[in-house]
């Protein structure tokens, strides 16, 4: 009779350690370390962005002559142990250097007549280096191999150095102003964390140039397939009881595969959950008879972001209540539209979005005081239904620009190459008591991307219709098979 038994593992004293420290054993670091091709990787990025980054920097150092800047990528936070989240580089970042490797640093050293640019770069754990194999967080081996410093700035043109060139020269930094991504080095680098950096890029980046508005049309492309992707599965969604997660993670999917990822958290919300505002839990079903609010917004490959809204009937057809407040939303969005043209003050598209709210909500007996006292500064009642801002600058960030002072910002006026989302909305809680029983439980939002051009403006997402016959027109010509 023959016995089949299992060798019990060779266990050697591995004493004190979790695990067998690789690193530890020469004659397997000896081996490891060599044997490999060496196939240089190039950077891949959108056709335009060195010299998109150039031409950044060259403003930043017009607008801020003789002061050494530094402006770091960031990094990923740790969730546990050596498993980061995923890692999105800082926006000021990629906005002066194209670049989008993490850790990174650029600093713009105030030189006569300018600034000198050099991108800090952390050397790539190739094989031959330790960290090739033992560092599960940045080692090619584990996380696949990342382009070299001449590529980096061959690709971007751009002075490329070692992360370790920096600490040599730290001393010159004293003085030197860092924005907030590299606030967490600025000890380190004696450099000042810098609201002024921060305020003056942002007032940079609220006028896109062409480049830039090629990469927001791409983004806002992807998001309207997107949308189309996400309405196919809708009858799914509801025949299966997959609720609102499965079109969250549509999308999610989509703009994944054909961008970096979704620009903010996705927003799908179902009947009741259509009113809150912030509704990214969607741990609800999707409700067949109920409107249907998705927030969606695909962050291109450059990390220009769209932000759209629509809502839709998730069967095709409104009911008669959600399709009166669709019908105001609608309203009150084409007066805001109508507002967006170079020289007219940013906040008149709010003004005229809400006067036409409030007389909506005035006309159907939802207001205690008149329309104007409502309108007055003091009064403010028709917010109850519209809490939010609807609007705001649209980039590289979702909320683009946040840092400019109100001047630049609230207070200036429009000029051509600003991107702004225009998104008046009606958010009628289910547990509003103030509410007739019909309007209870219905949220409408519409949210366009909106580009200030020479002469007027440009709805980078009007390939998704805005009123009621056409959403539920486009609706039903894209919800997938019921069965
Ligand atoms: N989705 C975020 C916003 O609309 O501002
Ligand atoms: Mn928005
Ligand atoms: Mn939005």
């Amino acid at each position: 009779m023959t016995h089949h038994h299992h060798a019990a593992p060779v266990r050697p004293p591995y004493a004190g350690t979790r695990y067998p420290r690789l690193a530890g054993i020469p004659a397997f670091t000896e081996f490891i370390a060599s044997g490999w091709d060496d196939v240089p990787v190039r950077p891949t990025m959108p056709a335009g962005t060195s010299e998109a980054a150039a031409a950044h920097r060259s403003r930043l150092s017009a607008a801020m002559p003789g002061q050494t800047l530094v402006v770091a990528s960031g990094s990923a936070p740790i969730r546990n142990d050596d498993a980061a989240y995923g890692f999105r580089a800082d926006s000021n970042f990629v906005w002066l250097s194209g670049c989008q490797v993490e850790d990174a640093v650029l600093v713009m050293w105030a030189v006569p007549g300018g600034h000198d640019a050099v991108l800090y770069l952390p050397r790539p754990f190739r094989p031959g280096d330790a960290g090739f194999f033992s560092n599960a967080m940045h080692g090619e081996l584990w996380v696949g191999p990342s382009a070299g410093l001449p590529e980096w700035s061959d690709a971007l043109s751009i002075t490329v150095e070692p992360l370790e060139a920096l600490d040599a020269r730290h001393n010159e930094l004293r003085g030197a102003l860092a924005a907030r991504s590299a606030a967490h080095l600025a000890g380190g680098l004696d450099a000042v964390a810098s609201p002024e950096l921060e305020r003056t890029m942002s007032r940079l980046r609220m006028v896109k140039d062409e480049w830039e508005i090629t990469q927001l049309r791409a983004a806002v492309d992807a998001t309207v397939d997107g949308f189309a992707a996400v309405v196919a599965e809708v009858p799914r969604a509801i025949r299966d009881g997959l609720g609102e997660r499965w079109l969250q993670g549509t999308f999610d999917r989509h703009a994944r595969t054909f961008g970096n990822g979704p620009g903010y958290s996705t927003i799908v919300g179902s009947g009741a959950h259509a009113p809150i505002l912030h509704w990214v839990r969607c741990d609800g079903p999707v409700l067949p008879h109920a409107a249907l609010l998705l927030d969606m917004g695909v962050e291109a490959h450059s990390l220009y972001t769209a932000d759209v809204t629509r809502t839709v009937p998730a069967t095709g057809t409104f009911s008669t209540a959600q399709r009166a407040v669709h019908d105001l939303v609608e309203k009150a969005h084409r007066a805001g539209l109508d507002q967006i043209r170079p020289g007219t003050p940013y906040l008149d598209f709010h003004f005229a979005a809400m006067e036409v709210v409030a007389q909506g909500l005035h006309d159907w007996g939802l207001l205690p005081v008149s329309v104007d006292e409502a309108l007055s500064p003091a009064g403010q009642h028709h917010r109850r239904y519209l809490a939010c801002g609807i609007g705001h600058h649209l980039g590289l960030d979702v909320h683009d620009c946040s840092q400019a002072q109100y001047e630049d910002y609230m207070g200036a006026d429009l000029e051509p190459g600003v991107v702004m989302t225009v998104e008046p909305g009606l958010y009628f809680h289910a547990h509003d008591l103030t509410l007739p029983p019909e309007l209870r439980g219905i949220g409408v939002r519409l949210e366009d991307d909106v580009l200030v051009t020479g002469s007027g403006s440009d709805v980078l997402s009007a390939a998704l219709p805005i009123d009621a016959d056409g959403v539920e027109a486009w609706t039903r010509a894209h919800l997938g098979p019921t069965s």
